[in-house]
């Protein structure tokens, strides 16, 4: 392995988590790089059996928190709510897991409590086309905070004038709040303070140079993950902007937000879900409506992890398949959820955009128009196989047309499939 990271090619919620989770039984170190409780990571193995569903649902912890023997670390690039993380860790223990395997790096900024309320101001101010759909976790206004260089980090919470500081920015933020937001509803600093150090001395032992572990692991040659969340489309560089996060999600982050140099990194896996889903507005091609939106949103229980809402499906979308591989140069792909399309006699793949304005052509292959918004994919048609496959462990086992479909993502991303994911539990993966 040593050095691999797990990146999502899509929208999010590719299955990112599940694959961490089934490379993390031989990973020695698991680093979260990017973003924060905006993610929702579902995992289904024999650990999670006595949680809640029967599965964890991870926003900030790691994925191989599973595996006693990986040290799990909330890395520099990404964004702690501290409520969360202590509620999350809590859980996990209820649910009969030892959690004495995670860090934080100090470099890695804090979501304070007035980022929450203003992202949700935020939201509610834009006008019904500008609306962004966020998680309402924070996540703009915490990383405006970074780049404006004013932001908490995990660090500062072991300095003496931490109280002072939130308190200032309180005031900066309720000023703002207040007069261009109206809003008014602010809960007094002194109980916001309370109930922030309540959560933060649970995780405060948790906080160290966490890259001093890191490079000893890199020196010694250790399995190393990174652990991407969000994905491709949604980067704030290279996704649909402003319709996106506002972190960084390609191998580019993995390494900046990690801290191990680009070079270091050995292994690149892209996961592809077998069709495409999007929560939140912004240009999404293969979009369907009506009845197949619904089958595919049942069968694959497409609802969101973080905030339960329903996620828009579409068929894959070769073109932008291709360029996800194209930003960040694939080692390997995850083909995840094919065991979903099973029922399905026949379907679809994007193959290029419609009624572009940019080109002349019936079928315009250039992926700048596919993410603009409101583009529309022209669509081939793929045989389906017809038959259950959640329960095939050997690629030579699966039938002959689905074989032939991943044999199709192969060729759009010129990258082999090493991972076939036949359903929500660890076991349910083909490795080839
Ligand atoms: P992530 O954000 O990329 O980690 O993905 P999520 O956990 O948000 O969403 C993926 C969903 O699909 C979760 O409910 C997983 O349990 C589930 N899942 C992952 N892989 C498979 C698979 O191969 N088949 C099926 N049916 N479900 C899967
Ligand atoms: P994982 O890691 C799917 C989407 C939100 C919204 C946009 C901006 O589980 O794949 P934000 O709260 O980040 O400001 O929201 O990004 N979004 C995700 N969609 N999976 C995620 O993470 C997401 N994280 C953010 O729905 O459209
Ligand atoms: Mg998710």
């Amino acid at each position: 392995m040593p050095v691999t990271a797990v990146i999502g090619t899509q929208w999010g919620d590719e299955g990112k988590g599940k694959i961490v989770d089934l490379l993390a039984q031989d990973a020695d170190m698991v680093i979260r790089f990017n973003g924060g409780n905006n993610a929702g990571h579902t995992i289904e193995n024999e650990h999670t059996k006595d949680m809640p569903e029967g599965v964890a649902k991870l926003h900030i912890v790691p994925a191989g928190v599973f595996n006693s023997r990986t040290l799990n670390v909330i890395g520099a690039g990404t964004a702690v709510h501290i409520p969360t993380l202590a509620q999350e860790i809590s859980e996990l223990k209820s649910g009969g897991l030892n959690v004495n395997n995670v860090i934080i790096s100090k470099k890695a900024h804090l979501v304070m409590p007035w980022h929450v309320l203003l992202d949700e101001a935020e939201e509610l101010k834009r006008s019904p086309k500008k609306k962004i759909g966020t998680t309402k976790r924070g996540m703009g206004p915490v990383f405006a905070a970074k780049h404006a260089r004013k932001g908490f980090r995990a660090g500062d919470l072991l300095r003496t004038d931490f109280r002072d500081r939130f308190f200032d920015q309180y005031n900066e933020y309720e000023l703002i709040l207040q007069i261009l937001y109206r809003h008014w509803d602010i809960p007094n600093p002194s109980v916001m303070y309370r109930e922030f150090m309540e959560y933060a001395e649970q995780v405060r032992g948790l906080i160290c140079n966490a890259e001093n572990e890191i490079d000893s692991y890199l020196n010694r040659g250790s399995n190393i993950l990174l652990e991407g969340a969000q994905a491709m489309l949604l980067d704030i560089d290279h996704g649909t902007y402003p319709f996106c996060t506002s972190s960084a999600c390609t191998i580019a982050a993995a390494s900046q937000g990690s801290g191990i140099p680009a070079n270091r990194i050995d292994e690149r896996i892209g996961v592809v879900k077998a069709y495409s889903t999007r929560v939140g507005p912004g240009a999404f091609p293969t979009k369907l409506e009506g009845a197949m939106d619904n089958k595919l949103r049942e069968w694959g229980k497409e609802y969101g992890a973080t905030t339960g809402r329903p996620r828009a499906c579409g068929w894959l979308d070769l073109p932008l398949l291709s360029y996800a591989n194209r930003r960040n140069d694939f080692t390997s792909i995850a083909v995840t959820k094919i065991d979903v399309l099973h029922s399905l006699p026949q379907f679809y793949v994007g193959i290029g955009y419609k009624n572009c304005s940019e080109h002349e052509q019936a079928v315009c292959e250039d992926v700048s128009c596919g993410l603009e918004e409101g583009s529309q994919a022209a669509l081939r048609p793929v045989d389906g196989w017809n038959s259950d496959i959640s329960g095939i462990t050997k690629y030579s086992r699966l039938p002959k047309k689905a074989r032939a479909y991943v044999r199709a993502i192969e060729d759009a991303m010129k990258t082999k499939a090493k991972f076939i994911s036949v359903g929500p539990h660890r076991e349910q993966t083909i490795i080839r």
